[in-house]
């Protein structure tokens, strides 16, 4: 932070109730373009045992009109108003106070509280965006009865939305309407919303378990109305999934959702009213790549799965947000699971919290998932809290069993049905529900950092006997320097040199169980003896992933060719390709730098090789397996990371097996490229994604060039296109200029498909597209003003982008740093989120570090600078 600003800490600690209740509220928008008046009604009953006090309402950016208790205009020195608040200082036990403001959507660019997109206004209120639409306790533990009122000029606003059910509407004169809305769940502020403007909707409906008729509807802007269906299939299967998985039901007559293209997060769960990034929404197979519709069905289930888990049963204060985003992840991911392949879920989403969740546990921002303080909320929307936090739920069930965890939600609900709770009642219902104590295991939300977990064996031929011994150790992180040992959920199996598995029989049992078992590490150091085992075995370590953990085990490199192809755990099989790689790759690295040449790995290419002629495994789960380990999860593996190094030795990788395997490379490829049409089916799907990672490999050979422009000619899909595209660009093969401006022209009009174009550019590795970088800033598509523009060009070259983003020049931080500054007084949110892409520079050479460092401490002298972008930069720069 500048000198003289002291930033506001909040702290878990300091919580204390509202000391008033809120019974009713009741709003009133008289809508306009330019100006919307927000006149507020509320009733309130004082709480607290001793004198009635003060009540303390949060505003801010309100131009304040007029405010009466119990129907009297106060006068000044009655109330008192500032940046952030509205005090009114002598109000009776029971009162009814009215406020009047003004706000001014057009204005608003921090896309928080109601703001503008295209034509049409909407609201995005969590964290805390409420308090910019009207005077209130703008906290989660506060609840009340919203009945909304929206008044509008009918050409310009015929669709007027908010939470729960139209009650009535009429005409107002003058060409104005209204339509006023109740909803019938109490709820805290951050859940309300409205929608007005002239869109269009796509409707169907859903009879509910117990017979309630629900009414569907997408809307979205003319144009998109074609691109609705899938969503729509995607919501009716989410409603029947969690009926049916967990026994919930939906509790409305009708649920709406729209999608906007200006929106700084994915998607919001509003009650009744989700409001959607159009990302999330929009897909037609010539739109929509096969992953966009896999996100796009997982984020229908997480907001529809949070009508219970945050909306039913909500957050007491923002430091629990795990409660709801953690327990709903979980929920989306086992959706989508049941919905698709588990096996290729399970390791996308492990791949996606060890490449983004570990290193930010690492770094500057490292936190519990439960925080013990911040300084905004909107910076603690991470992978810790959401990822982590799926992950803590997980073992959660990997230890009760899905019986004993549904058990456990139904005493939840049981309990806490309607009010705003803590994380530590969620593992007080499981505990109580199934009659265990889940003290230790509570130490996941208080404990920041990723546990290592070392493994040693012992195979004593003589005794038949097994010896595995576990020890844990969490590394001090930035925020906590004592860390005390977890309980970890262990999967484990053991496999015969032959790849069968070895029924399991612990030391003191009666008899082996069978093959695969869960060991509890809560100790610092255990020791675990198998007998009965016929041969040194093939261990199988952490099943499933069944712990957010580093694994550190020195698998011999046949070991690892034996997991690969005879495991059953689809985690470990893959893992274990991934290990034989990411040792060829690091192997290489070190050659690079020692000047010495960089060799083929043999048992790569024979492990490669099984895979490529492997005709029983699910082509989904082969192409991920063959997918090799990103240039960030490599580097997040090495105490310094070696940009340069890294990205020499994974191409090289790339290329020797590319060229060793050609043959069965384009066999397979051949073979998936049959010439049928797109179809939506999963094999078709998991066809098409093996298919791609094979032209991957291909396309540094000519074979594979030629291919891809055969592919970007021929696809009648976006799957197939991107791919042929981003093939051809990453290797500035010939003709991916025209392909670029071919693919441009097509799409200009569609936003979505022009944020894949972006991404594919500003990824292309290596230090001069930095430079493209510049110039797609001033591309006419581009928009400072739109988060996905700025995600799509600046978020993923940061992100995505090693090579160009560390350049050593250091010009991609200096690119970077500049948009950081330019948005951050637009769009605080957006800005932090860009801002944090230079975390990790203490983790980097000397010469980078002081260009990263420069680029922080310019950023950190910019004045004004936003709490959001001070908070993470003044992280970073902490006791540098
Ligand atoms: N609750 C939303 C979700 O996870 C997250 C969200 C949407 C959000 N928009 C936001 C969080 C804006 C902070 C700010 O489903
Ligand atoms: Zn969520």
């Amino acid at each position: 932070m500048k000198e003289g600003l002291t930033p506001k800490i909040v702290r878990r600690e300091d919580y204390t109730p509202y000391p008033w209740q809120i019974t009713d509220l009741r709003l009133r928008f008289e809508i306009d373009h330019r100006i919307t008046t927000v006149t507020a009604e509320m009733d309130l009953a004082w709480l607290g045992d001793g004198e009635v006090g003060a009540i303390r309402l949060d505003g801010q950016c309100l131009e304040l009109v007029g405010v009466e208790l119990d129907g009297r205009p106060l006068r000044a020195g009655e109330y008192t108003v500032d940046a952030d608040s509205l005090v009114i200082h002598e109000p009776a036990r029971e009162c009814s106070l009215r406020t009047q403001v003004r706000i001014r959507p057009q204005e608003n660019t921090a896309l928080e509280g109601l703001y503008a997109s295209g034509e049409f206004l909407l609201t995005q209120c969590e964290a805390e965006g409420f308090r910019k639409i009207t005077y209130f306790p703008d906290r989660p533990d506060v609840m009340t009865n919203y009945e909304v009122t929206l008044e509008a000029d009918r050409d310009r606003y015929p669709v007027l939305l908010s939470n729960g059910n139209a009650v009535e509407s009429g005409d107002s004169g003058d060409g104005r309407h209204w339509v006023r809305w109740c909803d019938p769940f109490r709820k805290p502020a951050y859940l309300f919303a409205l929608v007005a403007g002239r869109l269009e909707h796509v409707e169907d409906r859903f009879t509910t378990r117990s017979g309630r008729e629900v009414t569907l509807r997408i809307y979205v802007e003319p144009q998109n109305l074609d691109k609705c269906a899938y969503a729509m299939g995607a919501l009716i299967r989410s409603m029947q999934w969690d009926e049916e998985r967990f026994g919930l039901e939906y509790d409305l007559d009708i649920y709406n959702i729209v999608a906007t293209d200006d929106f700084n997060m994915g998607a919001m769960e509003n009650k009744s009213l989700n409001i959607f990034n159009s990302k999330y929404v929009l897909a037609r197979p010539d739109t929509a790549t096969d992953m966009d519709y896999q996100s796009i069905e997982g984020v229908i289930g997480h907001e529809y799965f949070h009508n219970w888990t945050g909306n039913r049963v909500t957050c007491r204060d923002w430091f629990q947000l795990t409660l709801k985003e953690g327990l709903t992840v979980f929920r989306d991911q086992e959706f989508t699971s049941d919905m698709q392949s588990r096996a290729v879920k399970r390791i996308q989403d492990v791949r996606d919290l060890r490449t983004r969740q570990f290193p930010e546990d690492a770094g500057p921002m490292s936190h519990p998932i439960r925080p013990d303080r911040y300084q905004e909320i909107n910076n603690f929307y991470t992978m810790t809290v959401y990822q982590k936090g799926a992950a803590v739920i997980r073992m959660c069930h990997t230890l009760l069993g899905e019986e004993g965890f549904q058990k456990g939600m139904r005493l939840y609900f049981e309990r806490h049905d309607g009010a705003a709770v803590t994380c530590d009642d969620f593992i007080a219902a499981m505990a109580d529900a199934n009659g265990v104590d889940l003290d230790r295991f509570g130490r996941w939300y208080s404990q920041s950092g990723t546990p290592e977990v070392r493994v040693r064996t012992e195979y004593r031929a003589d005794e038949g006997r097994y010896i595995v011994e576990l020890e844990q150790q969490t590394p001090p992180t930035h925020d906590q320097s004592e860390k005390q040992p977890l309980l970890i959920p262990f999967g484990i199996g053991l496999l015969t040199p032959e790849g069968a598995e070895i029924p399991l029989r612990l030391d003191g049992e009666e008899a082996a169980a069978g093959t695969s078992r869960l060991l509890v590490l809560d100790e610092r150091e255990q020791r675990f003896e198998f007998v009965d085992v016929p041969c040194r075995p093939v261990p199988s370590l952490l099943r499933d992933f069944s712990a957010p953990v580093k694994l550190t085990y020195d698998y011999a490199p046949e070991d690892l060719e034996v997991l690969m192809r005879h495991d059953t755990d689809a985690f470990v099989r893959w893992e274990a390709a991934q290990l034989l790689a990411q040792r060829a790759i690091m192997n290489n690295r070190q050659a690079f730098r020692e000047g010495r040449e960089m060799q083929p790995d043999a048992g790569l290419e024979r492990a490669f090789q099984a895979l490529l002629s492997d005709r029983t495994t699910d082509p989904a789960q082969l192409a991920e397996t063959m997918r090799l380990p990103g240039e960030d999860y490599l580097g997040d593996l090495m105490a310094e990371v070696d940009v340069d190094g890294l990205h020499a030795a994974r191409n090289f990788t790339r290329t020797t097996l590319a060229r060793s395997l050609e043959n069965e490379f384009l066999r397979v490829y051949d073979l998936l490229d049959d010439g049928a049409a797109y179809n939506d089916s999963g094999a078709s799907v998991a066809r098409r994604s093996l298919k791609n990672v094979c032209l991957g490999y291909l396309a540094d050979l000519p074979s594979g060039v030629e291919r891809a422009q055969r592919q970007f000619r021929a696809s009648d899909n976006m799957t197939d296109t991107v791919a042929a595209l981003r093939a051809l660009v990453h290797r500035k093969a010939p003709g991916h200029r025209e392909a670029l401006e071919q693919f441009e022209k097509r799409w200009a009009s569609d936003p979505l498909v022009m944020d894949k174009w972006f991404v594919l550019q500003v990824t292309c590795p290596g230090a001069d597209t930095v430079e493209r970088v510049a110039e797609l800033l001033d591309h006419p598509a581009f928009s400072l003003s739109n988060p996905n523009k700025v995600r799509s060009v600046v978020g993923a070259f940061a992100m995505l982008n090693p090579t160009g983003f560390h350049a050593d020049s250091g010009a991609g931080y200096a690119q970077v740093a500049d948009v950081v500054l330019q948005l951050d007084s637009r769009n605080p949110q957006v800005a932090a989120r860009i801002a944090s892409a230079f975390n990790g520079w203490k983790r980097y050479d000397e010469s980078r570090r002081s260009l990263m460092r420069a680029q922080l401490e310019r950023i950190r002298s910019a004045s004004p600078l936003s709490a959001d972008v001070g908070e993470i930069v003044g992280n970073a720069l902490d006791d540098a």
